[in-house]
């Protein structure tokens, strides 16, 4: 086990954990039915400070057990013990982005609440920040928990040797397993249209249960298992190729956006690649810069409107911070 796998430690209150957000590279909405996923951790992180308090409150709020349901759902199912914390909550991922802010807020939670009950190995605390963000989203895959959980560049149902873990729900597997870090610079562009992935995923999962949705399906699969071995063997030429490929197919299944197209389109002069990344619907862009016009390429999408940012791939996962 390498050290980025170690199990979080116990701890008591007053404690802090931090976790990474993420960012999709091939697979989203197909990986929620089975298909393969790449993705990996980025270095905007989600860090929580939690205390014991006399009630439960997050950032001050009373009742953002009522009406946040990511908070909702951590404490009833991360948090047997059920007395009063106070949890202050502090993010630089930009939310209903794409970059896995509630992905990056579950895990962070969920490892303080962990660690206060003494402990949690890796692979658990995959599966129970999976089970916390479905049960306040209604619908998903563990791609996003499991890559803010494991840090580093993850392959969902795809990918080379063992897996890390499996994710379990009632009726589905998947497996993540570790991919190789091409060390490439890639460049993220929100949108400024904050979009629902439970109302994504539930449009996506009505397009490919219709006729035809089933080839749909499997196109997918192929461009992100073709992804992965063409990441792993760091081609960037046969990456951008499937890049493109798997826009084409995102479109095709109605999650992408006219702003979106415009981003893709100023992109272009600048960019070997730009497909939407997470859920789609608004959200942001992933583009991968032509070597040497990385500045370019922020300026165009600057221009188009979008908010740029060069994202840095971290082998960091979610685990405590020492104060
Ligand atoms: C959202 O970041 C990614 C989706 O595939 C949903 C999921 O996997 O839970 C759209």
């Amino acid at each position: 086990m390498t050290d980025e796998l170690a199990p979080i430690p116990a701890a008591t209150f007053p404690l802090s954990a931090r976790s990474p957000g993420k960012c999709i590279v091939f697979g989203e909405h197909a990986v929620v039915h089975g298909a393969p996923e790449l993705a990996f951790a980025v270095d905007l992180t989600t860090q929580v400070f939690v205390t014991r308090g006399g009630s439960m409150r997050l950032n001050a709020d009373p009742e953002a057990l009522e009406h946040n349901a990511y908070f909702r759902a951590a404490v009833e199912h991360g948090w047997s013990d059920r007395s009063p914390v106070e949890v202050r909550a502090v993010s630089r991922i930009p939310r209903a982005a794409g970059l896995g802010s509630s992905a990056a807020f579950v895990a962070a939670i969920t490892a303080a609440f962990s660690a206060a009950q003494g402990g949690v190995a890796r692979p658990a605390l995959a599966q129970r920040c999976f089970e916390i963000e479905q049960g306040a989203q209604g619908v998903g895959s563990p791609g996003d928990t499991s890559t803010v959980v494991a840090g580093g560049f993850v392959a969902i149902n795809g990918g080379p040797g063992e897996p890390l873990w499996s994710i379990r729900s009632t009726d589905r597997r998947w497996d993540v397993r570790r991919v190789s870090d091409p060390g490439w610079v890639w460049v993220v562009a929100y949108s400024g249209i904050p979009r629902s992935t439970a109302d994504a995923v539930r449009s996506v999962s009505a397009r490919l249960a219709a006729p035809g949705g089933p080839e749909l399906l499997e196109q997918f699969r192929r461009v992100a298992t073709d992804g992965i071995s063409a990441v792993e063997r760091g081609d960037r030429r046969a990456v951008a190729e499937l890049l493109q490929h798997n826009q084409v197919l995102l479109r095709e299944v109605g999650v992408s956006h006219p702003r979106l197209e415009a981003l893709i389109e100023a992109a272009a002069p600048a960019a070997e690649a730009v497909k939407l990344t997470g859920a789609g619907a608004g959200g942001s862009v992933l583009a991968l810069p032509v070597p040497g016009k990385e500045t370019e390429l922020i300026r165009r999408l600057a221009r188009a409107g979008a908010l740029p940012f060069v994202v840095r791939p971290t082998a960091v996962g979610a685990g405590l911070v020492t104060v």
